[in-house]
């Protein structure tokens, strides 16, 4: 069932969820892979990206069309905002045309001035502080593996960035524990990290550490991302040596629970977060991952339009 309470609402961040909202969502996301629910609409998004993207444009406008909806690509390189209109003009349009629309962009703060211009649900799909979408997907992915959420610990490896942080947040409002090992320097944001304090649920333990052992020492699920965010190549070179005792390894491996399995958002950066062995070996359910992407933004973009 579509989660009634999110009708009408936007997903800026992951804490806009409530843990039982989380839940039901990941329930109602479940149920839609399995096909025991078929909701459909004729409903129209939109989809603003500002950034690059593989697996949030197919995954967004393959959930639409499956739920009988359409999709517009709103690239900002063809449309006026990319030539300076503003966001509040464009936003206040936008919303007389469509049902929902999907943002990727830089900042969080025009993020939320789509949204507070744009009455039509608005969703975050990747700024540079958080990317919801993809932690209802990688929760998705470690329910189906392990069944149950609560007290499963997952280590993230590599840039506090946004996975991370909508990670942090995603993780304690389903009661998983939560380590995230970075370089010095490369930590999470300190305001995340208080929000993921206050909303943590059962207990969930938030662990930040500069040691990638400590952080995957028996853990259920390994987990990096890119050690430079899109708008970050400047610094890739850079960061380089500073990360590579994060990365996703055999050896690294070896001190995480014998059953851990290994996420990914991609794209993947083979031999520098993880390496090819890591990626494509046995404990690896990155393509389950990415598949998830797909179900579980069909089961919020239902949720956010109130279609059952
Ligand atoms: N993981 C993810 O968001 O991939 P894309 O950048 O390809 O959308
Ligand atoms: N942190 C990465 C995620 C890509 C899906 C980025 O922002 O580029």
């Amino acid at each position: 069932m579509s989660v009634k309470s999110l009708q009408g609402r936007d997903l800026l961040g992951l804490a806009d969820l409530s843990a039982s909202e989380l839940k039901d969502l990941l329930q109602f996301a479940a149920d839609l892979k399995r096909g025991t629910q078929k909701p459909t609409c004729q409903k129209v998004l939109g989809l603003l990206f500002y950034k690059a993207s593989t697996r949030t444009r197919v995954s967004f406008s393959t959930a639409i069309y499956q739920l009988g909806g359409q999709v517009i690509d709103l690239n900002p390189k063809v449309t006026q905002v990319g030539r300076g209109e503003p966001i509040s003009d464009t936003a206040r349009v936008l919303d007389r045309y469509l049902d929902i629309l999907a943002v990727r962009t830089f900042k969080q703060e025009d993020l939320e001035t789509f949204a507070q211009y744009a009455k039509i649900p608005v969703i975050n799909a990747l700024t540079d502080l958080e990317h919801p979408c993809q932690i209802l997907a990688d929760l998705l992915t470690v329910q189906e593996c392990f069944g149950e959420l609560a007290g499963q610990t997952i280590a993230f490896l590599g840039d506090g960035n946004n996975v991370a942080h909508s990670l942090l947040l995603g993780c304690v409002l389903a009661g998983v524990n939560i380590r995230i090992a970075s370089p010095a320097g490369y930590e999470c944001d300190r305001a995340i990290v208080e929000k993921g304090k206050e909303i943590a649920i059962d207990g969930a333990e938030i662990i930040l550490t500069e040691d990638p052992i400590a952080a995957v020492e028996g853990a259920n699920a390994l987990y990096t991302d890119v050690w430079a965010s899109m708008g970050q190549e400047e610094s890739a070179r850079e960061r380089i040596p500073l990360f590579q005792p994060y990365q996703i390894n055999s050896h690294l491996l070896k001190h995480a629970d014998p059953a851990a399995i290994i996420l990914h958002c991609l794209p993947a950066h083979r031999g520098e977060e993880i390496t090819d062995e890591a990626i494509e070996g046995k404990q690896s359910r990155v393509w389950d991952q990415a598949e998830n992407r797909m179900h579980a933004q069909k089961a919020l973009m239902a949720s956010l339009l109130g279609v059952s």
